[in-house]
């Protein structure tokens, strides 16, 4: 798991104007929720979730950010990078009727794991949401799939108009969902978890990085003390209602809290 590959980018797609699929023939041994650490050789080695993964190739989905994606964003099909993994826990795998709910670079992990979970016969209803048209993306992808899809925007310029919570909450309301799986910003997961109830749920956090394997101590969560790269990032309900910290603050490079 700890060995570095240095792979081609075979395929570029661009979602939107700042969102790209980057995929790399290589068989990795990933499970949905699970992450790679990337690195460009030019400074710095990010974490991506895996958007997609076959036999023999898989994808990540990046927002351009910062320094280091924008970078990303400058590469060109055969250009190389380096990544390890694939690292972390993973989703539970259903076989019941599941509600998915995400939005923005976030919501690409829900594909690879809505594929798995059709392998399982689950029933999948997914709210995929955004702020915009312009931002919303996997529309496409996920309609070739065997689920029930709810596209949502804030602004209604595609799909309902509103958040997905705003969206899960009625349909939480309207039928029996047997598991829930939540992959997004984080507020809107603090949110979310008010609207759940008492269904099982999963949510995948996301914590500033560094090593990736458990042992810098940068991406613990109060008070439990879980390293998100090793315990994380999905979690269980059971984990999540002891989180002090969500929802309220995380840490930066430097290990100095910042307030939500
Ligand atoms: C488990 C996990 C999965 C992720 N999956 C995706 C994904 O699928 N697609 C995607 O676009 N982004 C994903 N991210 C976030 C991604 O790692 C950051 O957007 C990226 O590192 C930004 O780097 P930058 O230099 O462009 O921006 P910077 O300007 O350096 O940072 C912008 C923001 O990105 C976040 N960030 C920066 N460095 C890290 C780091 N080492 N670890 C975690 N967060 C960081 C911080 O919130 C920071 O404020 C994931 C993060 C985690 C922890
Ligand atoms: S990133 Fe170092 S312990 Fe998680």
């Amino acid at each position: 798991m700890n060995k570095r590959f240095t792979l081609s980018i075979a395929k570029i797609v661009e979602e939107t104007k700042g969102i790209k699929t980057f995929t790399f023939k290589h068989k990795l041994d990933a499970k949905p929720g699970q992450f790679i650490m990337l690195t460009d050789f030019e400074g710095g080695e990010k974490p991506f979730s895996i958007s997609d993964c076959t036999e023999d190739e898989f994808s990540i989905t990046v927002k351009k950010i910062g320094e280091f994606t924008a970078r990303l964003f400058q590469k060109r099909i055969e250009d190389y990078v380096s990544i390890r993994g694939a690292y972390g826990s993973s989703f539970f795998i259903s076989k019941n009727k599941v509600l998915l709910v995400g939005g923005g670079y976030a919501i690409p992990t829900f594909y690879f794991l809505s594929k798995i979970l059709l392998k399982n016969k689950a029933d999948i209803t997914l709210i995929n949401g955004a702020r915009t048209k312009e931002e919303h993306i996997f529309a496409d992808r996920f309609q070739k799939l065997n689920i029930k899809v709810i596209n949502a925007t804030n602004d209604g310029s595609f799909g309902e108009k509103g958040t997905v919570v705003n969206v899960a909450k009625k349909l939480i309301e309207d039928e029996n969902f047997d598991f829930l799986y939540a992959s997004g910003p984080e507020m809107m997961m603090k949110t979310l978890q008010k609207v759940c109830g008492e269904i099982e749920y999963e949510f995948l956090f996301e914590r500033y990085m560094k090593c990736a394997i458990g042992i810098c101590g940068n991406c613990t969560m109060d008070p439990l003390g879980l390293r998100l790269c090793v315990e994380g990032p999905v979690l269980p309900k059971k984990k999540i209602k002891l989180l002090t910290e969500f929802g309220k603050y995380h840490r930066d490079a430097s290990g100095e809290r910042i307030k939500y």
